[in-house]
């Protein structure tokens, strides 16, 4: 049994932010920002919720799917609307949908592992036949903007996906991993900013990714050069360069929106999925890696054949 993609959508909010606007806020620069990072602009202002809806209708439309065709809602967000319920409750009402939900939190890996549960779920005996998957995240809200370690980063956007089963494997290799040792490298209290060791998330994430991608594609029996799309966590260019030296997966193969979305937290995936699908990137049979990374410290990659 295996689960494919047949629908994807995204949201981003429309206020656009740029690095002058940013400079003019701190001590920073365009350049700097740039070349540390390969940000140029990222859109804020829309709640976790809206995303999530927008996202996931765009994911049903493309699908060609009506709410009662949805056997399981999965939403992957760090920044819901509300402490009680999950923003998945919101979602769920406004899209109509009749099936369970839930959030999940794993950060920016979020993503990646709700693609590991649906697809489990799918195979699960009497399991879902289709599962609407949504990550979306807010963190302008929860972004102290006189802090340049990180409002050169956050951003808030959302994506989804319809995963629907079929009759042949699709998810290849998988890998979960966390290490909650890390938790207060990226951290945010309830009512305060988030606040980030930025270089040691960055030396965590590129040793811990690029181990977590090689063990997915030993489990998968795929090598590195096979790889035909990569969809990487969108956190700093940098990393997702230093994550391909090291796994040996050709940065020509990455889809990257980083440029104009920021680091959205569990969005940046599935926008990154959106682009390699315009691109028309996403050709059946093509090797995919997706791979994430984020507050915990989680992260989490998955090898799935398209
Ligand atoms: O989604 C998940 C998680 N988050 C991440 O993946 C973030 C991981 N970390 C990073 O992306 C990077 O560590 C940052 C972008 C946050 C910072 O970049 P860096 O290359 O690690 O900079 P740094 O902290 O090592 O600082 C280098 C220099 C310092 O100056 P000196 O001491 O060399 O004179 C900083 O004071 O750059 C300075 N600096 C800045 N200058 C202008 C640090 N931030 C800025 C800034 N603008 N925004």
């Amino acid at each position: 049994m295996g689960a494919k993609v047949i629908g994807i959508g995204t949201s981003l909010p429309e206020k656009v932010l740029t690095n002058d606007d940013l400079a003019a806020m701190m001590d920073t620069s365009d350049e700097w920002i740039r070349e540390r990072t390969g940000i140029r602009e990222r859109r804020i202002g829309l709640p976790t919720s809206t995303m999530a809806i927008e996202s996931g209708r765009a994911a049903m439309e493309m699908a060609g799917l009506g709410p009662d065709d949805i056997d399981l809602f999965i939403l992957a967000t760090t920044t819901p609307d509300q402490r009680v319920p999950g923003t998945a409750a919101v979602t769920h009402a406004e899209l109509g949908l009749g099936c369970g939900a839930f959030d999940l939190n794993a950060a920016c890996a979020g993503f990646t592992y709700g693609f590991v549960t649906a697809n489990a779920m799918i195979d699960a005996p009497s399991g879902p036949q289709r599962v609407l998957l949504i990550g979306a995240d807010a963190l302008s809200p929860l972004t102290d903007w006189s802090d340049r370690g990180t409002a050169i980063l956050f951003a808030d956007g959302g994506g989804a996906v319809v995963l629907e089963r079929t009759d042949h494997p699709t998810l290849l290799g998988w890998d979960l991993g966390a290490d909650g040792n890390h938790r207060r490298l990226l951290m945010g209290d309830h009512d305060s900013f988030i606040t980030m060791e930025g270089r040691d998330v960055f030396k965590v994430a590129v040793r811990a990714v690029s181990e977590s991608v090689l063990t997915a594609l030993d489990r998968a029996g795929v090598s590195p050069e096979e790889v035909d799309v990569l969809l990487p966590h969108q956190a700093n260019i940098r990393i997702i360069e230093a994550i391909c030296k090291r796994s040996g997966i050709d940065f020509a193969k990455s889809h990257n929106v980083i440029d104009h979305t920021g680091n959205n937290c569990a969005a940046t995936i599935p926008l990154s999925m959106a682009k390699a699908h315009a691109d028309g990137a996403l050709e059946p049979g093509a090797i995919v890696v997706m791979t994430g990374f984020g507050a915990g410290m989680t992260w989490a990659s998955t090898v799935v054949r398209w």
